[in-house]
C-alpha cells in the first residue's frame, strides 16, 4: 500500500466521522471501505488509472477535469497534486463547491509540496491548520472559504503558439498539463525527426500520452487525412487536446487510456514522448509497462517513434521489445528511437 493511502488508514478515525464527504484525487490503492460505513464513498478523479484501480475494486469514482456542480459539499478529501497551479485550481473549485461551514481536508507527501501547500490553503480558506503529520504526509484542515463566484475550469485555458509550424498552431493548455507555455526539448526533437521522415497519406496514427495534444496536432497538419487516436490517463491533458483540436479544426478520437490498455486497433505509426516521472519517482519502469504490448498494436509495416531521456538508457529494453530499433536522432539530453513491427 502506498505511503499516503496507510496514511489515510491513520486517519481513519476523523474521517469516518462526519458529513458526507467527496474525495478529489485519491490514491488508487485507498482502502476505501475502510472509511465507508454506509455504502457512501463517493469519488472523483483526475486520473485514469486511479479511477479504474478504485473501480476495479468495487468503488464509485467519475473521471474527469472536475465535478459538476451539485449542492455544496459538507466536506472534501482533496489529496495534494505535484504541480502548484493544479493545486490552485482544486483549492478555488474546492472554495466555491464547499458549503459555508463546510471543511476541506488536503493531503499528500511532504516531498509534493506539503509546505507551499499550506500558504496556498490560507490564500483561499479563512481559517487553516495542520492536522497530523507522518509517514512523510501531512494533513490539513481548512474552514471558511473564501470564494464567491462560481468557478469555471474552461476559464483556466491557455493557448501557446507552436512556432515550428506555419502559421502557428495554438497549443492549449491547463494547470498541470505538461509542457506550459512551450514546447518541450524532448518533444521538439521528436517532431523535429518526424518532419524528415515520409508516410502514407492516411495513416492510422496514435499519439500515446498526448498532453496538450501538440505531438497529434502536429501530424494533422502533416497529414490532415491521418485517422488520429490521442490517449492520455489525465482528464486535463484529455481537455487541453480537444481544445488544441478544436482551436486547430482538426478531428480526432481522444481516449482516456492507461497506455496500450484501452486502445483498440492497430496503427501505421505510433508516436509519444513517454511518461517518465510519475510523482517524484522516476520510473523507466512505467514506460516498460506501458509500451510492454507495443508489437500488437503495430500494423505490419508500422512504426513506433517515441522520445527518450537519453540518460534512461531505453536502447537495450527497446530491442527486447521489437527487435527492429534505430535511433533516428539525439542530442546531449535526448534519443528519438524508431522500433518497426
Ligand atoms: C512527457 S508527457 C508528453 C506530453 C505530450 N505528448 C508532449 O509531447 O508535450 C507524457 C504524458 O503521458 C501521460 N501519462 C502518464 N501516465 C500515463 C499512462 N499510464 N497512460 C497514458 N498516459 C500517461 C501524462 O499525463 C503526460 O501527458
Amino acid at each position: 500500500m502506498s505511503p499516503l493511502s496507510q496514511f489515510f488508514l491513520r486517519q481513519r478515525a476523523e474521517l469516518q466521522r462526519g458529513p458526507a464527504t467527496l474525495w478529489l484525487n485519491p490514491p488508487g490503492d485507498l482502502p476505501w471501505r475502510e472509511f465507508d460505513h454506509s455504502g457512501s464513498f463517493l469519488a472523483f478523479s483526475q486520473d485514469h488509472v486511479s479511477a479504474s484501480a478504485l473501480r476495479d475494486t468495487g468503488a464509485a469514482v467519475d473521471f474527469g477535469v472536475l465535478p459538476q456542480a451539485a449542492s455544496p459539499w459538507q466536506r472534501l478529501v482533496i489529496t495534494l497534486p505535484r504541480e502548484k497551479q493544479r493545486l490552485d485550481m482544486l483549492l478555488r473549485w474546492a472554495a466555491t463547491a464547499l458549503g459555508e461551514d463546510g471543511e476541506c481536508l488536503l493531503a499528500g507527501e511532504i516531498r509534493a509540496g506539503a509546505k507551499s501547500a499550506a500558504k496556498r490553503l490560507q490564500q483561499h480558506f479563512v481559517h487553516s491548520r495542520k492536522i497530523d503529520n507522518a509517514r512523510h504526509c501531512v494533513l490539513y484542515s481548512a474552514h471558511s472559504p473564501r470564494g464567491d463566484q462560481e468557478f469555471c475550469w474552461q476559464q483556466q485555458l491557455q493557448y501557446w503558439p507552436l512556432d515550428l509550424l506555419t502559421p502557428p498552431l495554438q497549443v492549449a493548455s491547463l494547470p498541470g498539463v505538461f509542457a506550459q507555455g512551450a514546447l518541450d526539448a524532448g518533444s521538439q526533437l521528436l517532431l523535429e525527426t518526424l518532419a524528415q521522415q515520409s508516410f502514407i497519406e492516411r495513416p492510422r496514427v496514435l499519439d500515446l500520452g498526448c498532453g496538450s495534444g501538440v505531438l497529434g496536432c502536429w501530424f494533422l497538419r502533416h497529414r490532415p487525412a491521418a485517422e488520429m487516436v490521442m490517449t492520455d490517463s489525465s482528464a486535463l491533458a484529455l481537455a487541453a487536446t480537444r481544445a488544441t483540436l478544436k482551436a486547430a479544426r482538426q478531428h480526432a478520437q481522444v481516449l482516456a487510456s492507461d497506455g496500450l490498455r484501452d486502445v483498440q486497433g492497430r496503427f501505421d505509426l505510433i508516436i509519444s514522448n513517454p511518461p517518465f516521472h510519475v510523482g517524484h519517482q522516476e520510473q523507466k519502469q512505467l514506460s516498460q509497462r506501458l509500451f510492454a504490448p507495443l508489437r500488437d498494436f503495430l500494423k505490419p509495416g508500422g512504426r513506433c517513434i517515441m522520445v527518450a531521456n537519453r540518460h534512461l538508457n531505453y536502447h537495450r529494453w527497446l530491442e527486447q521489445l521489437s527487435g527492429h530499433v534505430h535511433v533516428l536522432a539525439q542530442t546531449s539530453r535526448f534519443q528519438v528511437f524508431c522500433l518497426s513491427a
